[in-house]
């Protein structure tokens, strides 16, 4: 007899099997409600819809993927932790970031809910931190009504572009794959909406609009805002959060340790983020690739000036009337 949740898994993977295809890279892409998805990821999506029960106290960090989750997770969860008590102990959650790979330390929803797999989350330390890459109108709906908050980040389409090509080039290489699509081809399918994760302007577009209905629990940022001014942004980010910096903290320098503890440069030097890799199988991925360069602008040495003015063109019409710029 097959239980109640091998048969919603086989359910998913049923449904997963009658979606829209693409190639895409070395990966194949499924549209779901409007948003393309690597297939590998949906099944997680689906099951994490069903299944995840959200509570108020909950912080969720959404990204557009390639727009900095890494860097938020490590700043959110030093952030979160860094008055808990053992500071000292070699599990200290600050301790763990010198350790681990930021996405051992922040899980994202809907991978926990991958192969079958029924995660216990009752016993995690409040407030939980979790991540997510989905479109708002495909949050768990336990979300949605448990008043948790919401940190988004996303970036300029031209760099985000850039930092996907990358990384799928490198998810490609390490499962051995020679064939895929040039660059110039995966520009247009973005172009088009399909990217993973895309249409891009529709995952943005949805959460800003949720940020200014909502500002109490969606907090907007960008990537570029985080590079400008990183500590700003971080302070913003505490409060925001429920764990804001005392003034005591702030003239110890917390916050600037915490941004030292989570630069790039320290980061992709340590030992795991270096050698390291994570997932099993087609999930399977060096850690390096989680730090290519870190910097505002590196869509100069990949688009011609017509490719980045196309870009352009494309957000600026997505977004007119909205209030959002890049
Ligand atoms: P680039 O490919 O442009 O270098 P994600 O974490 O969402 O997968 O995004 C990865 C992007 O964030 C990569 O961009 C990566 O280099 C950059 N990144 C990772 N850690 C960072 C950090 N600590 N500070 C700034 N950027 C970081």
């Amino acid at each position: 007899e097959p239980t109640d949740d091998q048969e919603s898994y086989n359910r998913y993977k049923d449904l997963i099997s009658t979606l829209p295809t693409q190639r895409w890279v070395g990966d194949d892409l499924c549209q779901y409600h409007g948003f393309w998805f690597l297939r590998i990821a949906l099944e997680g999506l689906m099951a994490a819809r069903d299944r995840f029960v959200a509570r108020s106290t909950d912080v969720i960090l959404v990204t557009f993927p390639k727009s900095g989750t890494t860097w938020l997770k490590a700043l959110t969860f030093a952030t979160i932790n860094r008055n808990r008590a053992d500071v000292a102990e070699p599990n200290h959650p600050l301790s763990m970031l010198s350790k681990l790979n930021p996405h051992e330390c922040v899980p994202f929803i809907s991978f926990l809910y991958n192969d079958g797999r029924l995660p216990d989350l009752d016993s995690l330390h409040e407030p939980r931190l979790f991540a997510e890459h989905v479109p708002f109108s495909l949050l768990p709906e336990s979300v949605l009504g448990s008043g948790c908050r919401i940190v988004y980040l996303c970036r300029d389409p031209k760099d985000n572009l850039v930092s996907l090509w990358h990384y799928m080039l490198a998810r490609a290489h390490a499962r051995g794959l020679a064939q895929y699509h040039s660059f110039d081809e995966v520009f247009e399918l973005f172009c088009s909406g399909i990217s993973m994760g895309g249409p891009m302007w529709d995952h943005v577009l949805d959460y800003w609009r949720e940020s200014l209905r909502r500002p109490e629990r969606v907090m907007f940022m960008k990537y570029e805002q985080l590079k400008g001014d990183t500590g700003g942004c971080l302070k913003r980010l505490a409060e925001f959060i429920g764990c804001p910096f005392s003034e005591e903290e702030e003239r110890e320098g917390k916050v600037e340790e915490i941004v030292e503890m989570c630069s790039f440069e320290r980061l992709s030097e340590l030992e795991v983020n270096k050698n390291g890799r994570r997932g099993i199988g087609s999930r399977e991925i060096e850690n390096k690739e989680f730090f290519r360069k870190g910097v505002v602008g590196d869509w100069k040495r990949h688009l011609t000036a017509e490719m980045a003015e196309q870009l352009d063109r494309i957000t600026e019409e997505k977004f007119r009337g909205s209030g959002l710029k890049f």
